[in-house]
């Protein structure tokens, strides 16, 4: 991977621009074990063989399987990998996700991500998603207290818009906010340039809109033209569209891993990326 595109966490973790997403290691519907349980050690361990040493999971990911099969996997860690991991969200059954703020479950949640990751201090802590039952402020102040405590070295916050960010920045600094995003889903636009004009390091998830991104019929003309897949286009646009981007694709397949981080070697063209632009796109859809 290309040592130039880098961006630095909370002004200290340098990490390459192409993280990666592990929620897809688990079972089906991000529930249980995979029928191969190798299959996620061999995934992640290329991961960090191509380079990559920024990982995303949360504790609501299998629930619990998926820090575990990070641990399993890469424990003891390589240094300069940075693992990112959320609380505050909750797996009652393999189709439902809920959120819960309470701060007693937010400790909770961070006591067992430290406990099955196997680590004394998680880098990256983010709230999976703000809960309206509870109060604003004890939410983001559990996760200044954990940080005070050495359980957390940096907050991020994940699914908030810019009102959030900024009412939590007032009670702790954000390192970085994790919101849906890819080149044919805009809507977080708002966020990723405030995101850049504080210095936060902003995550789209669903970078290559949960699969589908190859729908998008304006992605094919300039895979063509660089001879690689519309998948790689869109990482490689994201990584053009803004310094603070860190994308997390995810895949359980080792092929299509190798592809993602190959993405962020593709130079795309002043043109290229006027034509992928809301502009560019639009009738397209
Ligand atoms: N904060 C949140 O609320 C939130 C929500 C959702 C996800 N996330 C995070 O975001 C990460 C990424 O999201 P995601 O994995 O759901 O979506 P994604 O990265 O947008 O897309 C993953 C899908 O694309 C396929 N894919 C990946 N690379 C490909 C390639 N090169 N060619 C063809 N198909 C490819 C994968 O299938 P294969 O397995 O077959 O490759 C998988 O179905 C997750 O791992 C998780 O860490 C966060």
């Amino acid at each position: 991977m290309d040592e130039n595109v880098k961006v630095t966490i909370g002004g200290a973790l340098r990490v390459h621009r192409l993280g990666f997403g592990a929620m897809r290691l688990c079972g089906r519907h991000v529930w249980g074990w995979p029928h191969e349980r190798e299959n996620a050690t061999r995934v992640l361990r290329r991961a960090v063989e191509l380079g990559v040493n920024f990982i995303d999971t949360a504790d609501a990911y299998g629930p619990h399987v998926n820090e575990e099969q990070i641990a399993e996997a890469l424990h003891p860690y390589p240094s300069g990998l940075v693992l990112a991991t959320k609380g505050g969200a909750t797996r009652p059954g393999p189709q439902e996700w809920r959120r819960d703020g309470r701060p007693a479950h937010l400790r909770e949640a961070c006591e067992g991500s430290l406990r099955r990751l196997r680590l004394e201090r998680i880098d990256l802590y983010q709230l999976h998603g703000v809960d309206p039952r509870v109060p604003f402020e004890e939410q983001i102040g559990t996760l200044r207290d954990l940080r005070d405590e050495g359980k957390i070295r940096f907050v991020g916050l994940s699914n908030v818009d810019v009102g959030q960010l900024q009412k939590a920045e007032r009670i702790v600094e954000i390192a970085s906010v994790q919101n849906n995003y890819n080149v044919g889903n805009r809507t977080s636009e708002p966020v990723l340039e405030y995101c850049e004009s504080r210095g936060i390091v902003f995550i789209p998830y669903f970078p290559l809109d949960a699969g589908d991104i190859e729908a998008l019929d304006v992605l094919r003309p300039v895979a063509e033209a660089h001879g690689v897949t519309v998948f790689q286009v869109a990482l490689a646009w994201l990584l053009h569209r803004s310094p603070a981007m860190l994308p997390i694709p995810g895949t359980s397949s080792v092929s299509h891993l190798e592809q993602n981080v190959a993405a962020s070697d593709i130079t795309l063209a002043s043109e290229e990326c006027a034509a992928l632009d809301p502009a560019g796109m639009a009738g397209t859809r």
